[in-house]
């Protein structure tokens, strides 16, 4: 007998896209197709909802991105008690190293700089806002010392300004790490940020501005740490924090510019890694999905219904935690991860395999 294959499978796929599958659009016939027979497309159901719906940008979604002013503050995570001081695989250490993170005074880039602390490395955390910067850094050191009792270490933690996509700053800022540090082994590129305009209507001043962070922003610092690596005749890791949004492209808000940064920033960090192999320089991209930081949960209470449409597209049903990025970096910078260049490792629920 002639094998038959099923062509219910890819209407399946699309219909739960949106995460719900309408029982009036449930096909109730599985249609079969032989080979050299032509399809019964017939048996295929009509659709209540406007075709497409669910998988398109929607102009009414605009959100600019707020002035500094009215940036909140993110808080370090509690409740890790011991970490440092628990055993765990030694090649997962950073013991030693020094680390510098751009865009580390709120959110993301907080967050992961915690966990490099918390791993062993002393940390530069550098921001746009210094001021900002400085009081997390001895937040960050207070929360340390009271969650690690038993440890004999106290990490260094500094604060550092920089405007990421001005060359000229961007080389102050590194000289000034390794003044205090004495050096820098891992770099993680977090400042970076996101707003919503349908792009016929995007300012190209905004857009100029949105892609210097982003992408310039990352080129800039990535380079100038890897002249320092190089100079020292030493090796090290650096992890770009590029997007999901590098790979796909967000419902229902319209953000083309920022998708296309996420997409060069994953590039950048693939086309690195090849040119910095034979220095020891490990070059990697963490693609986050919807992360709930203290500027998401801004948004999204402005714009309640933002955040039903955002997770019925996620299989884990939720938004992540920027903790939820501590170990997949750390794991980057570490030994663990020796072999590991010019990936892209994707932190998003599962999104972007729907
Ligand atoms: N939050 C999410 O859901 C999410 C998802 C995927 C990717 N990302 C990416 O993660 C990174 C961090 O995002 P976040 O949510 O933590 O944002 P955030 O706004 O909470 O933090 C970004 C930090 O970058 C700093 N910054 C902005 N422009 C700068 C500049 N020119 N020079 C130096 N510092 C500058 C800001 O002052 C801020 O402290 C971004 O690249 C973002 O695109 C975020």
């Amino acid at each position: 007998m002639a094998a038959r294959g099923s062509i219910l499978a890819p209407l399946l796929r699309l219909a739960s896209r949106d995460g719900r599958l309408a029982a009036s659009a449930r096909p109730s016939v599985a249609v079969s197709v032989a080979p050299g027979s032509r399809r019964r497309l017939h048996a295929v159901p009509p659709r209540r909802d406007k075709p497409g719906k669910y998988a398109r940008t929607d102009s009414d979604v605009e959100i600019e991105h707020p002035q500094e002013d009215d940036l909140p503050s993110s808080q370090p995570v509690r409740g890790l008690p011991g970490q440092y001081v628990k055993p765990t695989l030694a090649s997962f250490s950073l013991d030693g190293n020094v680390g510098l993170v751009t865009g580390g005074a709120r959110g993301l880039g907080l967050v992961i700089g915690q966990g490099m602390v918390y791993s062993g490395a002393d940390l530069a955390l550098v921001d746009m806002n210094k001021e900002e910067a400085e009081k997390q850094c001895q937040q960050l050191v207070d929360a340390f010392v009271k969650e690690n009792p038993g440890s004999k270490r106290i990490p260094k933690v500094t604060a550092h300004y920089a405007d990421v996509s001005d060359q000229a700053s961007v080389e102050r800022c590194i000289a000034e790490v390794i003044d205090q540090h004495g050096k820098i082994d891992n770099l993680v590129t977090s400042a970076g940020f996101t707003e919503n305009f349908e792009a016929i209507n995007y300012p190209i001043d905004r857009v100029r501005k949105l892609w210097g962070v982003n992408v310039d922003g990352t080129y800039l610092f990535a380079t100038a740490v890897a002249r320092h690596l190089m100079e020292r005749k030493t090796g090290g890791s650096i992890v770009m924090i590029g997007s999901m949004s590098g790979s796909i492209v967000n419902v229902p808000q319209p953000q083309a510019p920022y998708n296309a940064s996420k997409a060069a920033v994953r590039h950048l960090a693939a086309s690195l890694a090849v040119e910095w192999a034979d220095a020891g320089i490990r070059v990697n991209c963490i693609s986050p999905g919807y992360m709930l930081t203290a500027l998401t949960r801004k948004i999204l209470d402005e714009n309640a219904d933002l955040k039903q449409k955002w997770t019925s597209l996620i299989p884990q049903g939720k938004m992540g935690m920027p903790e939820d990025l501590m170990g997949p970096v750390t794991f980057l910078l570490s030994d663990a991860s020796r072999y590991v260049t010019g990936a892209d490792i994707r932190v998003d629920g599962g999104y972007t395999v729907t």
